[in-house]
């Protein structure tokens, strides 16, 4: 297939451009390089021995995404391209509807006008908020979000729904993923933000490598196994290709489908530092802080219906996730730069 991949640059899109690629896959990548930089295209093309078509411009530019769908015989897209930092969400709001849904809106209008209907979007598991009882399913009922960026995500899984009922031709996946870290197991690409992390395993690789002091870890006092925070940590090529499944999937089937994309398993923020220790090898210093704003004390995925629907799992555990992770850390210590 050509793939035109939004966002390709990114930590998430980058992994995927490269499972595509090695899935035989044409890909061009569309970034406005806002949050990433043309080295990690460039990581991929090396690692996959094959040329991306990277075309650098904004996903809101609709004369630029109409000349490139005119240009390029795109099948399907997958569409990474926004902002994701909630805190920035709060202070800049227009920034992130202006990005993630007026985006996300361009992006479907050219596609209609160029007739194409078969679409990727990266969901969150935000959107469930503080779910009643876990593992959450994508039949359990999503939540106000708390801050503009989940509101994003919402807003933009509403508009695609009512998308599709107006046009059965549209085949559209709406991927909430869980927590995704990790790194490609050579050590050339991975997650690589800009200023102080606001993830946990960014901040922790920083910690253990001496760029930052000391992780402050948010809350001991949730109703949790240790009283800090259960997420579902998902390894990012395993998120990577649950898009490709998702994606072969919708070539049989329009329709607006709404899977998970997470592991299954809940870890505590506690027993990743710990974990991370024992994959690393090094210590991770940490102190006890006071809650986040809007963190929710557990949240874990019901994956069965990726792996009903797709026939996809994740396949590499907390350890491994850990280990990519130090090793990208290690190898990269200034990232991309
Ligand atoms: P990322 O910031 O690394 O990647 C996003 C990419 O989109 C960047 O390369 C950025 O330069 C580009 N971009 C941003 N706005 C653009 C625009 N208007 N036009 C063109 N390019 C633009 O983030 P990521 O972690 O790879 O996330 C990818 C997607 O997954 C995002 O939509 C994010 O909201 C979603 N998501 C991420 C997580 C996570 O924890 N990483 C969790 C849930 C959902
Ligand atoms: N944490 C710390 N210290 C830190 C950073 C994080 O203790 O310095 C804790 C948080 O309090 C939370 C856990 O580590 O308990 C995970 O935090 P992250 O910021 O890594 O991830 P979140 O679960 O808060 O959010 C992530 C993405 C969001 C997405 C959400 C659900 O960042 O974009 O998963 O998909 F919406």
């Amino acid at each position: 297939m050509n793939v035109l991949v939004t966002g390709g640059a990114g930590y998430i899109g980058s992994h995927t451009v490269l499972e595509l690629l090695e899935g035989g896959h044409q890909v061009v990548v569309l970034d406005n390089l806002s949050n990433s930089c043309l080295q990690a295209v460039r990581r991929v093309e090396q690692l996959a021995g094959r040329k991306v078509r990277f075309v650098e411009g904004d996903v809101r530019d609709a004369a630029l995404l109409a000349q490139l769908f005119a240009a390029e015989p795109i099948d399907a897209v997958l569409h990474f391209a926004g902002l994701k930092a909630v805190g920035e969400s709060l202070d800049n709001p227009l920034e992130y509807y202006s990005n993630n849904v007026a985006g996300t809106l361009t992006l479907c209008q050219t596609m209609a006008a160029a007739g194409v209907f078969r679409l990727v979007f990266s969901s969150s598991a935000t959107v469930y908020g503080e779910p009643a009882s876990m593992p959450v399913s994508e039949a359990c009922p999503t939540v106000e979000p708390t801050n503009p960026y989940g509101r994003s995500k919402l807003v933009v899984e509403h508009l695609l729904q009512d998308l599709q009922r107006s046009d059965p031709r549209w085949a559209i996946g709406l991927l909430r993923y869980f927590n995704p870290i990790g790194a490609h197991a050579s050590g050339l690409i991975g997650e690589d933000p800009l200023g102080v992390p606001n993830n946990l395993l960014p901040y922790v690789c920083q910690v253990a490598i001496g760029k930052l002091e000391c992780l402050w870890v948010h809350g001991n006092d949730y109703p949790t196994v240790d009283g800090t925070c259960v997420r579902d940590y998902i390894h990012v090529v395993d998120l990577a290709t649950g898009h490709l499944r998702a994606l072969e999937f919708l070539c049989g089937q329009p329709g607006c489908h709404i899977w998970n994309l997470g592991t299954g398993q809940g870890h505590s923020v506690l027993e990743v530092v710990r974990a991370f220790e024992q994959a690393a090898g090094c210590a991770a210093q940490y102190q006890i802080g006071p809650r986040r704003a809007g963190d929710i004390a557990a949240s874990w995925a019901d994956p069965n219906k990726a792996l009903r629907e797709l026939g996809w799992k994740a396949e590499r555990g907390l350890g491994q996730m850990l280990v990519d992770a130090w090793r990208w850390q290690n190898q990269n210590p200034q990232g991309y730069r």
